[in-house]
C-alpha cells in the first residue's frame, strides 16, 4: 500500500477548515493507503503557547483525530514530540536547505507578521520540521489543505537535493506528493473570504470549531459575510462572490450536494437569509456525530494514552530505520 502521513498541530480548537481540508481525508484513506497522522506539538511551539492549554490542546487534538474516525488498528497515530527521530531528522534537513528558500514560505511571511514580537528560529524552520515528518516513513502521499502545498514543494526539494547528493543512484528518500481536495481545500475565514480560516484567529466570528455548540455556528454562519449584489444570487463565484462560495463549499460538504443542485436550490430566492439558516444546520448535523464521539473518547484517558503508547511505538520502529540510513549516508558512525 502507498504510505501515507499527515499532521495536524494542537495550536487551539480544531477547525472545519482543518477537517475538511485534511482530517476528513485522513479518515478515507486508511483503507487504501498505509497511515501515519500525528499530532505536530513540535510545530506548535514555534508560537508560544501556555503550557497547561498545550497539554490540553494535544490531548483535545488526539481524541478529535479519533472521533473522526481515525482507526489506531488501521492507522499509526502518535504525538510527534513521543518519536525523537522527527527533531533528529529535522536538524540534519537543516543543514539542507538555504535561508532564501525558507525566507520564501509565505506561511513564515504571514506568521512573522501576526507574531512580531516572537519571530523565532523554530518558526523559520517549521518546513523543514515538516519536512523530515514526511520524509522519515517515506510517504508517498500526503493529505493537507492548499495552504500547505509550498511547504510541502520544499519538502520533495529537500528529498531530491539529498537524493542527489548521497544516494548513489538510489533513492534514500521517498520524494512525496501533496494531496490536496478538489473542494475544500482553502476553507476561509467567515468574516473576510480573503483570508484562510484559522483556527489559532483572534476573531473567533472568522473560525467554526469542529466542538462548537450548534447555537453559536448558526449565529456564526447567519453574520457571514456575503455581498451586496442585487438581487441576492447563490451562485459559485470565488472572484466575484467570495464569502457565498465558501459557504457553499461547507454546504456540498456538509450535504454531498453540488454546486450546481445548490444553485437550483436556491434559484429565485433572492434572499441570503433562507440559504444561511440552511448551511449553518447542515453544518450542525455534520458535526453532531463527530463531537459525540469526541466526548466519549475524550473522557477516558487510558484508552488515549494507550493509542499513544501503541502509535509512538510504531512510528518511531520505522523513523528510526530511515534515520539510520541518513545519518549512514552523511558519514556519521554508527552508535556501537
Ligand atoms: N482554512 C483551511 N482550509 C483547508 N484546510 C486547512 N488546513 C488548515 N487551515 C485550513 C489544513 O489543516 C491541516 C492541519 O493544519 P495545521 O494544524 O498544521 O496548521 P495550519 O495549516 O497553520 O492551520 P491553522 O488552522 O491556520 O492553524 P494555526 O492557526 O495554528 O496556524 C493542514 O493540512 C492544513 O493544510
Amino acid at each position: 500500500k502507498p504510505i501515507v502521513l499527515s499532521g495536524v498541530q494542537p495550536s487551539g480548537e480544531l477547525s472545519i477548515g482543518n477537517y475538511l481540508g485534511a482530517l476528513r481525508q485522513w479518515e478515507q484513506m486508511q483503507d487504501d493507503y498505509d497511515c501515519q497522522y500525528c499530532v505536530v506539538d513540535l510545530h506548535a511551539i514555534t508560537v508560544r503557547q501556555d503550557p497547561k492549554a498545550l497539554h490540553e490542546a494535544t490531548l483535545d487534538a488526539l481524541a478529535i483525530c479519533l472521533a473522526v474516525g481515525v482507526d489506531p488498528k488501521k492507522s499509526t497515530l502518535f504525538v510527534q514530540s513521543h518519536v525523537p527521530e522527527h527533531a533528529q531528522l529535522g536538524w540534519l534537513l537543516n543543514c539542507y536547505t538555504q535561508m532564501g528558500e525558507l525566507s520564501r514560505m509565505t506561511q513564515f511571511k504571514d506568521k512573522s507578521q501576526r507574531h512580531a514580537n516572537d519571530v523565532n528560529v523554530g518558526l523559520f524552520g517549521y518546513p523543514v520540521l515538516m519536512a523530515a515528518d514526511i520524509l522519515l516513513y517515506g510517504a508517498h502521499q500526503v493529505p493537507v489543505g492548499s495552504d500547505q502545498k509550498q511547504h510541502l514543494e520544499l519538502a520533495r526539494d529537500i528529498a531530491t537535493r539529498f537524493n542527489n547528493i548521497y544516494g548513489d543512484g538510489e533513492a534514500i528518500f521517498q520524494v512525496p506528493e501533496p494531496y490536496i481536495p478538489t473542494v475544500n481545500a482553502r476553507v476561509m475565514s467567515l468574516q473576510d473570504a480573503t483570508k484562510k480560516m484559522s483556527k489559532s484567529d483572534d476573531n473567533r466570528k472568522n473560525v467554526i470549531t469542529l466542538l462548537e455548540e450548534p447555537k453559536s455556528i448558526i449565529k456564526k454562519i447567519n453574520k457571514a459575510q456575503t455581498d451586496t449584489e442585487t438581487p441576492p444570487r447563490i451562485a459559485h463565484d470565488i472572484e466575484n462572490k467570495g464569502g457565498i462560495s465558501n459557504l457553499m463549499g461547507l454546504y456540498s460538504a456538509a450535504t454531498g450536494k453540488t454546486f450546481a443542485e445548490i444553485e437550483a436550490q436556491y434559484q429565485g430566492v433572492e434572499m441570503y437569509g433562507p440559504f444561511k439558516k440552511d448551511v449553518g444546520e447542515a453544518i450542525v448535523s455534520m458535526l453532531e456525530p463527530i463531537q459525540a464521539e469526541y466526548h466519549r473518547v475524550r473522557t477516558d484517558r487510558a484508552y488515549l494514552d494507550q493509542v499513544m503508547k501503541a502509535g509512538a511505538e510504531k512510528a518511531s520502529a520505522r523513523a528510526a530505520e530511515t534515520l539510520k540510513q541518513a545519518f549512514a549516508a552523511v558519514g556519521f558512525v554508527a552508535r556501537p
